[in-house]
This record gives C-alpha cells, sequence and structure tokens, in this order.
C-alpha cells in the first residue's frame, strides 16, 4: 500500500462545496453591431449567445479565487485543510508560475499543492477526474477543482468568426470521498485527438514561435478556429460521448435529471439533448448570458442551477464537454449535496 494512502473502504469522489464568480462588465450583442459587420439577429440564431462577461483588471487568478472565497464562505470551508487545488484553463495569469498556485496562496491554502491543467473547453472534465482520482486513492481527502478562464484576453475583437462567441467567468467545486458509493461522480469517459490541432488554436506565442513583432502584427496570439469543421466533429463528438456514458452505466432518458453540456453554440447543445432523448427542461443552459466561458462552462452552469434550487440531492447529471485540441468527453454524477 502506498505510504500516503489513508483508504480502509473504498470511497467515491463527491461534490460537498461549490462557488462561483463572473465579472460584473456585459458585452450584449449590440455593442458587436456598433464594432463589427455582424447583428443581433445572426448571433442569436446562429449561437444562442445575447450577452457575454468581461474581466476588466487582472488575470484569470482573479475570477479563480473569488470562486473560491464563494465557496469557502458559504460552505464555511477551511482552507488550510484543502489538500490539493487544480485549475483547469488555457488563459493563466502567465506561463509560469501556475495560475493554481496564485489561488493557493490567494485564499491561504497552504497546505496545498497547486497545479493547472490545460484542456481547453473540456478543461474542468479532465480536472474533476484527476481531482477524483486523488481522493479515490486515499492520498488526499480535499481537492478544489476550478474552472477558469479569461477569454477576453486571448480573442480578437477585429475577428467576427470567434470573438462575440467568448466571455470570461470561474467556477469551484470541492471534491471529498464518500463512503456511500451510490454518489459522487461514478464515471467518466474522456478523449484526445490532436489531429484537431489545426482547427482551433492560437498559432503563436508559445515555444514553437515565441512572440516576435511580425506574429504580433500579424495577430496571431488570438483564438483561431475553424467554425465550420469544430462545429461538424463537436456535434458528433458531443452527442456520442454523452450517450455512451449514459449506456455503459445502464441509464434511460428518463433516469437523467440534467444534461449540463459546455456552453459553446445552442445548436450543439440541442442536438446533444436530442439525441439523448431529452426534453428541453432536462438542459442546463447559460450560453444566452456568458456565451463560450471555456473551462468554467460546465461547473458554472452546476453552480448555478444548484444555488437556484434545480439540481437536487439524488439527481442523475451527465456532463458532456467538446474543445480544442481535440478534447472531449462525458461524466456521470449522482448529485450528494443538499
Ligand atoms: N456575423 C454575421 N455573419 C457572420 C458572422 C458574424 N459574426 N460570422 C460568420 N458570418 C457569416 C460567414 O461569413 C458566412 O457567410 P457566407 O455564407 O457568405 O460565407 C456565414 O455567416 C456562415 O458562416 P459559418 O462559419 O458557416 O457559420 P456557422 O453557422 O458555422 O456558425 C460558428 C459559426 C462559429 C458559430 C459555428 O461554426 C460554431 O459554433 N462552431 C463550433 C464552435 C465550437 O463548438 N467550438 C468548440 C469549443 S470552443
Amino acid at each position: 500500500m502506498r505510504k500516503n494512502s489513508r483508504l480502509e473502504k473504498p470511497v467515491n469522489a463527491t461534490i460537498t462545496a461549490v462557488g462561483m464568480y463572473t465579472p460584473d462588465k456585459i458585452l450584449d450583442n449590440k455593442y458587436f453591431e456598433s464594432i463589427l459587420d455582424t447583428s443581433d439577429e445572426w448571433i442569436t440564431s446562429r449561437t444562442g449567445i445575447k450577452e457575454r462577461r468581461i474581466l476588466e483588471n487582472g488575470g484569470t487568478s482573479v475570477m479563480a479565487t473569488k470562486a473560491m472565497e464563494d465557496l469557502i464562505k458559504t460552505y464555511n470551508v477551511n482552507p488550510e485543510e484543502i489538500d490539493a487545488i487544480i485549475v483547469a484553463t488555457i488563459t493563466p495569469d502567465m506561463f509560469f508560475p501556475s495560475t493554481s498556485c496564485l489561488v493557493q496562496d490567494n485564499i491561504g491554502a497552504k497546505n496545498a499543492w497547486a497545479f493547472d491543467m490545460a484542456a481547453a473547453c473540456s478543461g474542468f472534465l479532465f480536472a474533476l477526474q484527476t481531482g477524483a482520482s486523488l481522493i479515490e486513492s486515499g492520498a488526499y481527502k480535499k481537492v478544489a477543482v476550478i474552472g477558469a478562464d479569461k477569454m477576453s484576453s486571448i480573442v480578437d475583437y477585429t475577428d467576427r468568426n470567434t470573438c462575440l462567441l467568448f466571455g470570461d467567468g470561474a467556477a469551484a467545486v470541492l471534491l471529498e470521498g464518500t463512503e456511500d458509493l451510490e454518489y459522487g461522480l461514478i464515471d467518466t469517459k474522456l478523449y484526445s485527438d490532436g489531429a484537431g490541432r489545426k482547427s482551433l488554436y492560437m498559432k503563436a506565442g508559445g515555444s514553437a514561435t515565441p512572440p516576435t513583432h511580425e506574429t504580433i502584427d500579424q495577430r496571431l496570439h488570438y483564438v483561431y478556429q475553424d467554425g465550420k469543421a469544430v462545429f461538424k466533429v463537436a456535434v458528433k463528438g458531443m452527442a456520442d460521448v454523452a450517450v455512451e456514458v449514459m449506456e455503459r452505466n445502464g441509464l434511460t432518458s428518463e433516469d437523467v435529471a440534467y444534461l449540463v453540456p459546455h456552453q459553446a453554440n445552442l445548436r450543439i447543445i440541442d442536438a446533444t439533448a436530442k439525441r439523448m432523448g431529452l426534453t428541453d427542461d432536462k438542459v442546463c443552459k447559460n450560453i444566452q448570458k456568458y456565451g463560450n466561458t471555456t473551462a468554467a462552462t460546465i461547473p458554472l452552469c452546476i453552480v448555478e442551477y444548484f444555488k437556484e434550487g434545480k439540481i437536487k440531492k439524488g439527481d442523475n447529471l451527465i456532463l458532456a464537454a467538446f474543445g480544442g485540441g481535440f478534447t472531449w468527453g462525458g461524466a456521470y454524477i449522482k448529485w450528494s449535496l443538499d
């Protein structure tokens, strides 16, 4: 047995506290009509987005910290009892140190080790699986998993193909072990396919193409997306994995309380729900308010729906995401928080 394992009975990782933060500044579709050749009608009908939030000062760690502060205050969590912090993000404050280290310091989690995880829009699912493994191993008792992105820092506000799709936000969950194996994170199925890298990426700024005057002039430090190509694979990838997770856990559409989908495009969300046989009232959506907040979308949806009293103890949730990499995946959670 591993030296730092304290496990006597098997446990599932389950969410025992939640928190969220979205910045106050709103960019609505009218704003984009004023700066680009676009319309509220086009944006709404093609994406479902009406507004997005923008962080004016500071980096992603500001929002991740505020989401954790909300969690700590609401659930009276002692930050010194947190063993590990994972921040899923593709917009870290800086290359290093990690954003999670900044959060660790900001909230006074002086006994936690902290690291970032980059899996774009699937980041929260990848981090959730990683955090759950730390709990299930018995080595750690309390792991914070945060999805946070300041997409406004990497989108080109002169490119109508991308800029209006994204927004900023953060949400956090605390994972702990439960010996009641009916509850918590029951299953995940995660995928990566790097062959998709040319359809959705940032062309410069990393170690392969460090920043130069030319790369800046050519606006290569922004999100590039071949929207049509990504749409095709996203719609299939997200629906396939959501159905796969349902089937391998013997769940019918009746059994599912909510689909919690990544919020990139309302048409992708609706297609996924249709493949799962779910009615619209069983689909968590916040794309109209926040756009695509990348790693934050799924936890923001969960936390908002829970805070509004819609997600209840015992509910079966299916999470599904698709994003840059490509990365995609699904998860099955039986909700245990009252
Ligand atoms: N306003 C008005 N017209 C626009 C526009 C805008 N903001 N952006 C594009 N158009 C135009 C295009 O130029 C094109 O015109 P054309 O037919 O004359 O060439 C037309 O609208 C259709 O463009 P297209 O790219 O085919 O639109 P779309 O229906 O595919 O929608 C996205 C574009 C980006 C919304 C959609 O492709 C999408 O959501 N892709 C997947 C996103 C995703 O899941 N990403 C993964 C996670 S980040």
